[in-house]
């Protein structure tokens, strides 16, 4: 199958090339770096010949000062425009559990405008909400950075292993779309100051964490369960402690 993936040399976008690769598929790999511009629409046209199915897992490379918002809707128009083009009969993206619950932050008000420019176009779809990435728990941690130490909110999360992400994602890439968003998530729930703890131990970083519910999370004080994914989603196996291991071993 020819499958174009945008942000291919990103996190994500780098493994699910190469599984998607493994599994003997013809992927173009397109991203900033690779001469492709998403956002001015630079290269997309003869990225996207042939394809039958698209992948997004572009990011904003930087979040503040609606930045997210200009490149989401910028880049997701560009891509939904050159795909109707081309004929492509999926259209798959990467989105974060709980956007419609966290529309007060600049960054995912970014991804709700992507998710609904893609939900609005008239190319079938898949959308795959997942929880935070354990690559990205020092970027969570950073919000609560104060000094020599950490004030983090005790919200719930269920972190999961980005590999078992792209792997999800070339699953979908290679079925039907379904017109639907989905969700993944991790195998344990922490809260964010207690990951914090667990992460910071294992780096052997002897910075102190306290819990304050009033820290905000990229500009949203969290309440409730906003973090968690809905009943039904896809439950990675990879639990932290061996992601931990793994990486540090890495
Ligand atoms: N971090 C998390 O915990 C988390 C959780 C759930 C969902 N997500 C979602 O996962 C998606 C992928 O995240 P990631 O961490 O894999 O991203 P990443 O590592 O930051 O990679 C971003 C990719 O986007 C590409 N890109 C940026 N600007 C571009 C442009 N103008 N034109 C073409 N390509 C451009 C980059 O290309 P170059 O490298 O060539 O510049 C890179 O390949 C994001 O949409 C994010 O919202 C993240």
């Amino acid at each position: 199958m020819k499958i174009m993936v945008a942000g291919a040399s990103g996190l994500i976008g780098t493994q699910l090339t190469s599984d998607l690769r493994r599994s003997g598929h013809d992927v173009t790999a397109a991203s900033l770096s690779l001469g492709v511009d998403t956002m001015t629409g630079k290269g997309l046209e003869a990225a996207m010949t042939g394809a039958e199915v698209v992948v997004d897992v572009t990011n904003a490379a930087s979040f503040g000062d609606n930045s997210a918002l200009g490149f989401f809707k910028a880049s997701t128009k560009n891509l939904l425009a050159a795909a109707a083009q081309a004929g492509v009969r999926h259209y798959l993206a990467l989105s974060v559990v709980g956007t419609p619950r966290l529309v007060e932050s600049d960054y995912f008000r970014a991804k709700a405008v992507q998710e609904n420019l893609i939900r609005a176009s008239t190319r079938p779809y898949t959308i795959l909400r997942s929880t935070q990435f354990y690559e990205f728990i020092n970027g969570v941690i950073d919000i609560g950075a104060e000094g020599n130490l950490f004030r983090l909110p005790p919200a719930s999360m269920r972190p999961v292993a980005a590999r078992e992400v792209a792997a999800f994602l070339a699953e979908l890439a290679t079925e039907d779309p379904l017109g639907d968003i989905i969700e993944i998530g991790g195998p344990e729930q922490f809260g964010i100051d207690e990951i914090a703890r667990i992460y910071l131990a294992a780096n052997e970083d002897q910075r102190q964490v306290i819990t304050d519910p009033f820290t905000p999370y990229f500009g949203v004080e969290l309440t409730g369960d906003v973090l968690l994914p809905h009943v039904g989603a896809r439950v990675a196996r990879q639990n932290l402690s061996d992601w931990l291991y793994q990486s540090i071993a890495a």
